[in-house]
Parts: structure tokens; C-alpha cells; sequence
């Protein structure tokens, strides 16, 4: 196979933080306003974008629950065409770009395509719903272990390590849970969790539309199934739940 010809441009993969635009970094919002294309995904905050060039090509490239906008293989095909052409390309993801965003084949296809790539981090999900109820993810008297971890069915089941999800003193985020939730609860109880332990949905965190659903492993499934959820939510359980406001 033939060397990959480096690239004129370059791809800064960059986080956008959970929502609210003033968790933007002060990187992203420069290599935004220097971007010439910028391929953004739907979680992406009102106002960030605003720090784009007013030229600059944007392009959205994002995805719903089962409803792909644009095929993976597309938007690594026009990061590496934009970037072969000489193009500053910034690929907006929202939260972190290393956590849950896909990152890593984009990655590895830019390296593959002989392009240079950098990756801004950005505020995740899990510490923007954690800021807004002051609550400490490793408060040092209930959590000595932060998890982090998808309730995204995969093939239609949960696959998830149950074992270690259930051991004592430590704090789950669980990202893509909102129609997984009561499935979720269940099979920590089942595993071994007390079903008194708090538990919370959070939708929307850092949003004015911001919504904390608080209960425990045992009534939460319910309160959830009652509540129009629209925005993203994760789901957090643990007794740090229990400090906070
Ligand atoms: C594909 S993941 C992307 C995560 C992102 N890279 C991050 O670091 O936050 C999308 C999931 O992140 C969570 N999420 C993103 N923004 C959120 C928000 N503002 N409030 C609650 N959950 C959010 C939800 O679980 C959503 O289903």
C-alpha cells in the first residue's frame, strides 16, 4: 500500500460541553472562529455555533436514536476531503469528544487518510448534571469509584457487567439510559444494590430546560415512564445522590 500524502489542513476533533455555550472552552471557541468548515452533531448548544466564521462551511452531520442522518463511513469522507483541499476543519461533538462520541474511528480513519488531527476535550454530560446539583461524583465519604457506562441496548439487550456495576461505594453515570432506565434499575437490584438506593435521571443538564427526576432504584422506573422526556438524559445512582441541593 502506498504512504498516505499528508494533508495541508488538519481536523481538530472539539468538545462543545453538555449544552449550556458558556462551558465552551476558550480553544474551542478560537478554533471555531478560525474554522473554514465545521461539521457539528445535534447536541450541540444554542450560541455555539454563533462562534463560527459567518463563511464558514457548516455542515450537520448529526444523529438520532436510530435514525442515522449521515452514515459514519460519510463524515469521515468529508473531514478527509475538506482537510485534503488545505480546509481548517473543526468536527463539533458535544460533551467530551473522547467519551462516548466516536472519536476513535474518526481518529483512526483521518490517521489512516494521512491527516492531521487534534482532539479539544470538552465538559462531559456527567460533570455539567453533577455541577448543577453541587454534587460531588467521589464525595470521599460514600464513592471511591466513578463509573462511567452506556445503557445503550446493543442487538436489542442490555449488555451490561452487572458484577461490577453493583459493588459498594462507588458512583454510575449512565449515558443513553433514558429508554433503558427501568430495565436498568431492575437488573441493579437484581444484581445486588439496595432498592432504596437514590437514583436520578437527568435531562437536559446545563439547559434552561434542565430537569432532575429523583428517586430511588425502586420508584424511579416509574417516575420516569410518567415524564415526557425530549432532551438527552443520563442516569446517575449512588448515595452521593443524597448530598447536594
Ligand atoms: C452519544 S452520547 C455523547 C456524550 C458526550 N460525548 C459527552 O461527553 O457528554 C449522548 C448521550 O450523552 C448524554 N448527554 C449529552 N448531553 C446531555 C445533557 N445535556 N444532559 C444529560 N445527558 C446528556 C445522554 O445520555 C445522551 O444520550
Amino acid at each position: 500500500m502506498p504512504e498516505p500524502v499528508p494533508a495541508a489542513g488538519r481536523v481538530h476533533l472539539v468538545g462543545a460541553g453538555p449544552g449550556d455555550p458558556e462551558l465552551l472552552t476558550l480553544k474551542a471557541a478560537r478554533l471555531l472562529a478560525a474554522a473554514d468548515v465545521v461539521l457539528y452533531d445535534r447536541l450541540i448548544g444554542e450560541g455555539v455555533l454563533d462562534h463560527c466564521r459567518a463563511d464558514a462551511e457548516r455542515i450537520f452531520v448529526g444523529k438520532r436514536r436510530a435514525r442515522h442522518r449521515m452514515p459514519q463511513a460519510a463524515i469521515h469522507e468529508l473531514m478527509i476531503d475538506r482537510a485534503r483541499r488545505g480546509l481548517d476543519v473543526v468536527r463539533l461533538k458535544g460533551g467530551d469528544p473522547l467519551i462516548f462520541g466516536r472519536a476513535g474511528e474518526e481518529i483512526a480513519s483521518l490517521l489512516a487518510a494521512g491527516v492531521r488531527v487534534e482532539v479539544v476535550p470538552g465538559v462531559t454530560a456527567a460533570s455539567g448534571a453533577a455541577a448543577e446539583r453541587l454534587l460531588s461524583l467521589t464525595h470521599r465519604d460514600l464513592s471511591q469509584t466513578l463509573v462511567i457506562t452506556t445503557g445503550h441496548r446493543q442487538d436489542g439487550s442490555l449488555d451490561l457487567d452487572w458484577a461490577s456495576l453493583c459493588r459498594p461505594r462507588q458512583t454510575l453515570v449512565i449515558y443513553m439510559s433514558h429508554y433503558t432506565t427501568a430495565a436498568i434499575c431492575a437488573g441493579l437490584v437484581a444484581h445486588g444494590l439496595p432498592a432504596d438506593l437514590p437514583a436520578c435521571l437527568v435531562e437536559s443538564a446545563t439547559l434552561p430546560a434542565s430537569r432532575h427526576l429523583g428517586g430511588t432504584l425502586a420508584t424511579l422506573p416509574d417516575m420516569v415512564a410518567a415524564t415526557p422526556i425530549d432532551g438527552p438524559a443520563l442516569l446517575i445512582v449512588g448515595e452521593v445522590l443524597a448530598t447536594g441541593s
